[in-house]
C-alpha cells in the first residue's frame, strides 16, 4: 500500500492548532449555538428554562455539562420542522432517515450549513489519503440518506471527480471501478464486501484494481473486517463517522497515517461521553455514550444530542482534535444473552479470525424452551466448502465466540452464498424470538 499521508501544508490550520487554540473558539462558538437553539427553538427554550439555565451561563466548556440532552424522540415529536432555527426560507435542503418504526427523523439545512459539511468532509477525505485530481467512486445511497449527497458535496469540495453511483447494482459497481480507474471508492464496509464478490464473479483480480482508499462508514466495522478488505483489495481501508442529527458522514474520520480511532472534527462538533445510565459526564479514555453538540450549525442546532453510539475519547495524535476509538455498537444493538452483553462487531471479528470462513454473518435470535438463544450463520469460503472443512470451522468459531465474548452459540455454516448480503448498512441481527 502506497504512503498517502497529507502534507502538513494542505491540513486546515485548526486541525494542528493547539488545544489553547481549539478550546477558545469551542468556547465562543458553544456561546453561539446555546444563544442561538435558545432564541429560536422554542423546544430548548422550555428545556433550559425547566433546567434553570441560560445561555449566559455557560463560562467554561464544563459548563456544558448543566444543560438538558436532546433525544433521537424529539425530532419525532417536533417533525417535520419544529427544532429549525431558521426561517424556512433560508432552508436550502432536508434529508431523513426512515428509521423502522414511526416517523422519519427529519433535518434541514442552511446553504452554510452545507458548506461546513462539505468541508469538514473534504476534510475527511484528505485525512483518508485522497486529495484534489483523484477520482472517487461514491457507492453511498443518494436520495433522504445524508450519504450519498453528503459524500458527493465533499468530493467536489476536495477539487476530485466524483463518480455518483450510489447503492446496488454490485456488477455495474465493479464495471465502473475498472472502467473509470478511481483511486477511492466511499462505501459502507458491509457493501463493499458484495463489491468484492463482484471482483471475483467478473474474474478480476481486486488487488490488481485501481482502489489505493475505501473510506467505510454509516455502520460499525472491525479492526479485523479492515485487515480483511486491506489484504482483499491491496488499498487502505479508513472509517468514517457520523450520523443526520448532527450532519451526516464527515463529523469524524481516521487519518490514513495512523489508523487509530477516527478524529472529531471539534471545531464544529463538540463531543462528550457520558454514563448512559446516569447521564454524567466521564473523563477522556472512559467508555460511554457518545454525545454531540453542534457549535456552527444554523438550521438545525443540536444540543447535547445523545447518539446511543458507544466509544470512548482518546488524546489526538495525527491531528490535535481529539479522537474516538471506532464505536463498538450502538446501545441499542446490544444483545443481552443470559445476562451477558453481546455486539454484533465482537462477533464480526471471530467471524474474520476463523480459518475456512467468508467475512458475512447474521445473527439470529430465537426462543429455545423458556430461554433465549444465538445462532450465527455464516458461510464457508469457496476453496473450504467441504463437509470436514465446514464442521471443523463451525466448531472453531463456536469456541471463539465462547472464549472471546462469553456466549455459548451454535453456529451454522452455510454455502457459499447462502447469507443475505447487505444493500447499504447490513441488518446484523435478526431477531426470531417468541416466533413459532
Ligand atoms: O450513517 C451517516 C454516514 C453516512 C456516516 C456515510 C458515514 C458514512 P445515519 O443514517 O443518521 O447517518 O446513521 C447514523 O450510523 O449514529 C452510528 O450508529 C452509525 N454509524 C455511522 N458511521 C459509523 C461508523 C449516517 N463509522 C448512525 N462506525 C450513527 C460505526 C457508524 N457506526
Amino acid at each position: 500500500m502506497k504512503d498517502l499521508s497529507p502534507a502538513k501544508a494542505d491540513l486546515d490550520p485548526i486541525e494542528i492548532a493547539s488545544r489553547d487554540e481549539i478550546a477558545a473558539l469551542q468556547l465562543e462558538r458553544m456561546k453561539w449555538s446555546l444563544r442561538h437553539a435558545y432564541d429560536n427553538v422554542p423546544m430548548y427554550r422550555k428545556r433550559f428554562d425547566a433546567a434553570g439555565v441560560h445561555p449566559d451561563d455557560l463560562k467554561d466548556l464544563k459548563d456544558l455539562a448543566r444543560f438538558p440532552f436532546t433525544y433521537k424522540d424529539d425530532l419525532r415529536d417536533n417533525y417535520p420542522f419544529g427544532l429549525s432555527a431558521v426561517p424556512k426560507e433560508k432552508l436550502v435542503r432536508i434529508h431523513a432517515s426512515s428509521g423502522t418504526t414511526g416517523k422519519p427523523t427529519v433535518v434541514v439545512y442552511t446553504k452554510n450549513d452545507i458548506d461546513v459539511w462539505a468541508d469538514t468532509l473534504a476534510r475527511s477525505l484528505r485525512a483518508s489519503g485522497l486529495r484534489a485530481g483523484d477520482i472517487i467512486h461514491n457507492a453511498y445511497g443518494y436520495g433522504l440518506f445524508t450519504g450519498g449527497l453528503g459524500a458527493h458535496y465533499g468530493i467536489e469540495k476536495l477539487g476530485a471527480t466524483v463518480v455518483p453511483m450510489g447503492g446496488g447494482q454490485t456488477e455495474k459497481q465493479v464495471g465502473l471501478i475498472t472502467d473509470f480507474q478511481p483511486t477511492g471508492i466511499m462505501v459502507t464496509p458491509s457493501y463493499m464486501l458484495n463489491i468484492l464478490e463482484g471482483f471475483h464473479k467478473a474474474g478480476l483480480d481486486p488487488r490488481q484494481s485501481s482502489l489505493q482508499v475505501g473510506v467505510f462508514g454509516a455502520e460499525p466495522w472491525t479492526n479485523a473486517m479492515r485487515k480483511e478488505v486491506e489484504e482483499a483489495f491491496d488499498m487502505h481501508a479508513v472509517d468514517i463517522y457520523g450520523l443526520s442529527e448532527i450532519m451526516g458522514p464527515g463529523v469524524a474520520n481516521e487519518c490514513v497515517e495512523t489508523k487509530d480511532g477516527l478524529h472529531v472534527w471539534e471545531d464544529h462538533f463538540y463531543p462528550e461521553i457520558i454514563n448512559p445510565t446516569t447521564g454524567e459526564v466521564v473523563e477522556d479514555g472512559e467508555e460511554g455514550e457518545l454525545v454531540f453538540t453542534t457549535l456552527t450549525k444554523e438550521g438545525m442546532p443540536m444540543i447535547r444530542y445523545r447518539t446511543r453510539d458507544l466509544t470512548r475519547l482518546l488524546p489526538g495524535s495525527a491531528r490535535s482534535m481529539r479522537r474516538m476509538e471506532k464505536i463498538t455498537g450502538r446501545s441499542d444493538d446490544m444483545i443481552i444473552l443470559r445476562g451477558v452483553n453481546v455486539f454484533p462487531t465482537q462477533v464480526e471479528e471471530q467471524v474474520c479470525a476463523t480459518g475456512g470462513l467468508a467475512p458475512y454473518f447474521q445473527i439470529e435470535l430465537y426462543t429455545s424452551g423458556r430461554m433465549d438463544a444465538m445462532r450465527v450463520l455464516v458461510e464457508a469460503s469457496p476453496d473450504a466448502a467441504d463437509e470436514l472443512s465446514r464442521t471443523a470451522a463451525a466448531r472453531m468459531l463456536t469456541k471463539h465466540i465462547k472464549d472471546m465474548v462469553g456466549v455459548s452459540t451454535e453456529v451454522v455454516v452455510g454455502d457459499p452464498g447462502s447469507v443475505a448480503r447487505s444493500q447499504g448498512k447490513a441488518v446484523r441481527v435478526v431477531d426470531n424470538r417468541n416466533k413459532e
